[in-house]
C-alpha cells in the first residue's frame, strides 16, 4: 500500500490519502479519513466511481468484458460447472470436493419445502398481480416463520437462513406462476436436480406425467450460472446496505428483490422481450434505433448498455449461444429471435452505439431463451432473482463476516434552505 498525498484545489489543503492495491483491478483511494482531515466529504451519484466495500467474491473487467466467480472465468463455469456447485464457490471461495458436492446439494435439496402455512399467503394476493410482487411479499413475510435462522450474530443460524434462501426460492417463484395460471401447486421432489425440480414444479400438472427435457434442465441451469453473481450492483448493493443495519436475511433479500425489478436493472429481461414485441419484424428496427438516439425521447434499447461493462457482456455471448440451442432443440422458430440479432447487428454498426460503448448486456436474450421454454414475460425477472439469491447471500454473509462492516450511512451535498424562522400561518401568502 503506498502512502500518496491529495493536494487540493489552490494548495489549500494537504491531503494524505492511503492507495488500497488489490488482486486485480483499479486501485482505491482510502476516502475514509477525508471528512476529519478536511472537512469535506466526496461526491458520487450513483457511485460510478466508488467501491462500497472490500469483497473476494466477483470480479468484473468492464473494458475486456471480463467476469470471474471466486477467480474462475464465466465461461469455464458456464460449460464445465453446475448451479450448486456455482452457489457452493460463491459461499464458501473454493470449488467443492465430491463429498462436499454432494452434501451441500443434499442440505439444499432438504430445505426446498415450504412452510404449509405460507401457502395461505398466496390466497390473499389476486390473480393477476406481478410474481415479482408476490417474490417482495413472501420472501420477506418468511422472516415470521422461521424465527430459528433471523440471529445474525450465530453463524449457524446465518447459514440455516442462506441455505433456506437458495433452496426456497425456486418453490416460491414456481407457487407464484402456479397462482397466476390457477393451476395447483407442485411440491418439490427430492430425486430431482435443483433446475429439474424447479421445472417441474412450474411446468408439471397432476393430470399427467412431465417429461423433463435433459436440454432444457441444462438450459435452465446455464441460465442460473449467468444470472447468480455480479459485484456490487444495484441488488446486490441494497442487501448490504439493508443488511449492515442488522436486519434479518429474510428482509435483507426482499429488499434485494424489490430493487432488481426495476427496468433499469434485472426487470430489463422483461422490458427487452416487450421492446422485441413492439418491435415486431425486422424493418421496423431504424425507427427504435433512431428513438434510441434521440435525447428528447427516453426511450432506452432494452437489453443494450451496462454502467460497468463496455464490451461485450460475458454472459449475452453464452446466452446467445444457448439461445441457438434451445430453439434448435424445440423447433421453435421465433421471429423475435431473428429481430434481436438483426437489432444487435444494426447497433453494433451505429456510430451512437460504438462510442458510447454499449453492447447487448445479460437481459438481452434470456427472455427470448425463457419464452421458448414455456416462461412468461412476467416471470423473467422472478428468474434472475432466483438464481441471483446465491450472489445475494454470498456477499451478504461476507459483510456480516468482516469485521470491519459497520452501518453504511452515506452523507450528502446539501443544496436546501438553510437555517430560516418559522412564519406563522396568518403572516404567509
Ligand atoms: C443489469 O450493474 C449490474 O451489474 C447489473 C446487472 C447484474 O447482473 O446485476 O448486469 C444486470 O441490470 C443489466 C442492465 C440491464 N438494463 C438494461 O438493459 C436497460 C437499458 N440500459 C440502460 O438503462 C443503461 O445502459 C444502464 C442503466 C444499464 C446503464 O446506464 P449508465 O451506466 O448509468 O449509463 P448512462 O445511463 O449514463 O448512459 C450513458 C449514455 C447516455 O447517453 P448520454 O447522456 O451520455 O448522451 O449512453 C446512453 C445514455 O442515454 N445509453 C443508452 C442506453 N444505455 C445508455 N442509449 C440507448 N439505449 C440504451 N440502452
Amino acid at each position: 500500500m503506498t502512502k500518496e498525498s491529495l493536494t487540493l484545489a489552490g494548495g489549500s489543503l494537504s491531503v494524505d490519502l492511503p492507495i488500497l492495491e488489490g488482486s486485480v483491478g483499479p486501485k482505491v483511494i482510502d476516502v475514509r479519513k477525508l471528512y476529519a482531515q478536511s472537512d469535506m466529504f466526496t461526491f458520487d451519484p450513483g457511485f460510478t466511481s466508488t467501491a462500497s466495500c472490500e469483497s473476494k467474491i466477483t470480479y468484473i473487467d468492464g473494458d475486456k468484458g471480463e467476469l470471474l466467480y471466486r477467480g474462475y472465468p464465466i465461461e469455464q463455469l458456464a460449460e464445465h460447472s453446475d448451479y450448486m456447485e456455482v452457489c457452493y464457490l460463491l459461499l464458501f471461495g473454493e470449488l467443492p470436493t465430491p463429498d462436499e458436492k454432494a452434501k451441500f446439494v443434499h442440505d439444499i435439496t432438504y430445505h426446498t419445502m415450504l412452510h404449509e402455512q405460507l401457502r395461505n399467503f398466496f390466497g390473499g394476493f389476486r390473480r393477476d398481480a406481478h410474481p415479482m410482487a408476490i417474490m417482495v411479499g413472501v420472501v420477506g413475510a418468511m422472516a415470521a416463520f422461521y424465527h430459528d435462522s433471523t440471529d445474525i450474530a450465530d453463524p449457524h443460524q446465518r447459514m440455516v437462513a442462506s441455505y433456506r434462501l437458495i433452496a426456497k426460492m425456486p418453490t416460491i417463484a414456481a407457487m407464484a406462476y402456479k397462482y397466476s395460471v390457477g393451476q395447483p401447486f407442485v411440491y418439490p421432489r427430492n430425486d430431482l436436480s435443483y433446475s429439474g425440480n424447479f421445472l417441474n414444479m412450474m411446468f408439471s400438472v397432476p393430470a399427467e406425467e412431465y417429461k423433463l427435457s435433459p436440454t432444457l434442465e441444462r438450459a435452465m441451469d446455464l441460465i442460473f450460472i449467468l444470472h447468480a453473481d455480479h459485484e456490487q450492483n444495484a441488488s446486490t448493493s441494497t442487501v448490504r446496505l439493508a443488511g449492515s443495519s442488522g436486519a434479518n436475511p429474510f428482509a435483507c433479500i426482499a429488499a434485494g428483490i424489490a430493487c432488481l425489478w426495476g427496468p433499469a436493472h434485472g426487470g430489463a429481461n422483461e422490458a427487452c422481450l416487450n421492446m422485441l414485441q413492439e418491435i415486431g419484424t425486422v424493418d421496423r428496427i431504424p425507427e427504435f434505433i433512431a428513438r434510441a438516439k434521440d435525447k428528447d425521447d427516453p426511450f432506452r434499447l432494452m437489453g443494450f448498455g451496462h454502467r460497468v461493462y463496455k464490451n461485450f457482456d460475458p454472459r449475452a455471448t453464452v446466452m446467445r449461444k444457448t439461445a441457438h440451442e434451445v430453439l434448435g432443440e424445440l423447433g421453435v422458430e421465433d421471429p423475435l429471435f431473428d429481430v434481436a440479432m438483426e437489432l444487435e447487428k444494426i447497433a453494433l454498426e451505429d456510430e451512437y452505439f460504438i462510442s458510447k460503448k454499449l453492447y447487448p448486456n445479460v437481459d438481452f436474450y434470456s427472455g427470448i431463451i425463457l419464452k421458448a421454454m414455456g416462461f412468461p414475460t412476467e416471470m423473467f425477472t422472478v428468474l434472475f432473482a432466483l438464481a441471483r439469491t446465491s450472489g445475494w447471500i454470498a456477499q451478504w454473509k461476507e459483510m456480516i463476516e468482516d469485521p470491519a462492516q459497520k452501518i453504511g450511512r452515506p452523507r450528502q451535498l446539501y443544496t436546501g434552505a438553510a437555517t430560516r424562522d418559522y412564519v406563522p400561518l396568518e403572516k404567509r401568502g
